[in-house]
């Protein structure tokens, strides 16, 4: 299975959600291989090295890949390969769209960036991508955003793509997590993991759902 985090828009929470649905598969048994794409700024790749460092299970196995062709190589030596996407990189966008069973665009509540990735989506589209395998997740609510929130999930149901119900809120929390090599769904705070524990498991029952309808329509 491959689930790829695209947005050639930088900051919108690919690594972040790459990460949590990463350890969410290996806790149930997946081979997960994460491809993180970005060889200069290495989130994926850096956080896996203070997890090691932190001793936190599961252990997620990152490695860094320039091209695309390479990273899904790894797939065929994997349960699940999780890409997380490079900003700016508009040809890596559609030749891992093309060959994913899911598709995450994590957009936040500003039309700054709920612009642009409609118009990927609709991109995506035009070029052959199923709109079945596009999933949207509105990321880093900030406090006081949720009306906000609310009206980015609607403007993008209106626009017929699939958005998860919720959202990710901007939480200092979260971020400290990450910084000691954990995920969204492993900081301290039981409400906070739950929170997004319940974002996390929408896009994995999606790709399974998803994976499941190409296998039966090959
Ligand atoms: N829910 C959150 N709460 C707090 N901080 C967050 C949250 N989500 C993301 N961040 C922080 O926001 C920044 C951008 O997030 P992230 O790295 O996931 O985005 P990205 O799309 O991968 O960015 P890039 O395009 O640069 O690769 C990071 O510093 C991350 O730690
Ligand atoms: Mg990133």
């Amino acid at each position: 299975m491959i689930i790829s985090f695209l947005n050639q828009k930088g900051g919108t929470g690919k690594s972040t959600l790459a990460r949590a649905v990463a350890v969410e598969f290996a806790r149930n048994g997946w081979g997960v291989h994460v491809a993180d794409m970005d060889t200069l700024q290495k989130t994926a790749f850096n956080w896996a090295g203070r997890r090691e460092q932190a001793e936190v299970t599961p252990q997620i196995e990152v490695a860094l890949y320039r091209e695309p062709k390479a990273a899904l190589k790894a797939s065929e030596t994997s349960d699940l390969l999780i890409v997380d996407g490079k900003a700016f990189a508009d040809t890596h966008v559609l030749e891992f769209a093309k060959v994913s069973d899911l598709i995450v665009l994590p957009v936040g509540i500003s039309a700054d960036d709920l612009e642009p990735t409609l118009s990927l989506a609709s991109e995506l589209i035009n070029k052959g991508v199923s709109r079945s395998l596009i999933f949207f997740v509105v990321c880093k609510v900030t406090k006081n955003g949720e009306r906000e929130a609310f009206n980015t999930c609607k403007s993008i149901s209106n626009w017929s793509f699939e958005v998860a119900e919720g959202w990710i809120p901007m939480q200092t929390a979260y971020s400290q997590a990450m910084d000691t090599g954990r995920a969204l769904t492993e900081t301290k705070y039981k409400e906070l993991n739950a929170t997004t524990d319940k974002i996390i498991k929408q896009i994995a029952d999606k790709a399974i759902r998803t994976q499941q309808a190409i296998k039966e329509g090959a």
